[in-house]
């Protein structure tokens, strides 16, 4: 399975995205992860993306797509991947198609997960993640047992800096203008399937399994 997950911020790219490495054993690779990971290890890329992503916008192409094709020359990616929060515009798109072509790789779909603009600020707000684990919760919808502690691991909660309501503004009208038109890209090509992305979580994986025809 060859994956792209299209969607806005706090579409719950992430989060389906983490039941199907759960169930299929395939990688994840998210570029706002990959990034985050190089911020905190202040690495000379994570510096350089940090100011990009605490005012919600992209960080510059080239950064990006050379962690990308680094991460889809690895062993672990040959047999398929899901794609989260890549592309994020029409230069990336491209660049994609020319990387994939290269390495006689194949895009299966491109999945859009649908959630209107008024849900999308409640489910960023809420957000807490794991720094242990990575594992996703809400305060609004699916909140920890004890407050601020993870249910799987006992790990601490984090909000990230860019879930503040100013950023969140920000990054949905990028979104918008940079990001939405790849739903027209992918299309154009064939490959695009939507989902709703509104209702349970279970509820949505069972909808995305389906139009996978999984
Ligand atoms: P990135 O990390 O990709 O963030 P994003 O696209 O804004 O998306 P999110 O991760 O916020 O949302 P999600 O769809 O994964 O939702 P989630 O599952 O967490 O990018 C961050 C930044 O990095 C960008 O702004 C940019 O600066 C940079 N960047 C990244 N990629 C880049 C690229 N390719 N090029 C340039 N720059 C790039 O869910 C959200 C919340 O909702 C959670 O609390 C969850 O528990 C909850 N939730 C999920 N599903 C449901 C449900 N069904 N009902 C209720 N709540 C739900
Ligand atoms: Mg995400
Ligand atoms: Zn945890």
């Amino acid at each position: 399975m060859k994956l792209v997950l299209l969607g806005a911020p706090g579409a719950g790219k992430g989060t389906q995205a983490k039941k199907l490495i759960e169930k299929f054993g395939i990688p994840q690779i998210s570029t706002g992860d990959l990034l985050r990971a190089a911020v905190a290890a202040e690495t000379e890329l994570g510096v350089q993306a940090k100011s990009f992503m605490d005012q919600g916008e992209l960080v510059p192409d080239s950064v990006v797509l050379g962690m990308v094709e680094e991460r889809l020359n690895q062993d672990d990616c040959q047999q398929g991947y899901i794609l989260d929060g890549f592309p994020r515009n029409t230069v990336q798109a491209e660049a994609l198609d020319d990387m994939l072509q290269s390495l006689g790789m194949d895009l299966d779909m491109a999945l859009s997960v649908d959630v209107p603009l008024e849900d999308l600020m409640k489910r960023l707000t809420g957000r807490r993640t794991c720094r242990e684990c990575g594992q996703m919760y809400n305060i609004y919808f699916s909140p920890p047992a004890e407050e601020g502690r993870c249910d799987k691991c006992g790990g601490e909660l984090f909000q990230r800096d860019d879930d503040r309501e100013e950023t969140i503004s920000k990054r949905l009208e990028v979104y918008n203008r940079q990001t939405a038109p790849l739903i027209d890209y992918y299309r154009e090509k064939d490959i695009l399937k939507s989902v709703n992305g509104t209702g349970g979580i279970d509820e949505i994986f069972a909808n995305v399994l389906s139009t996978l025809g999984l």
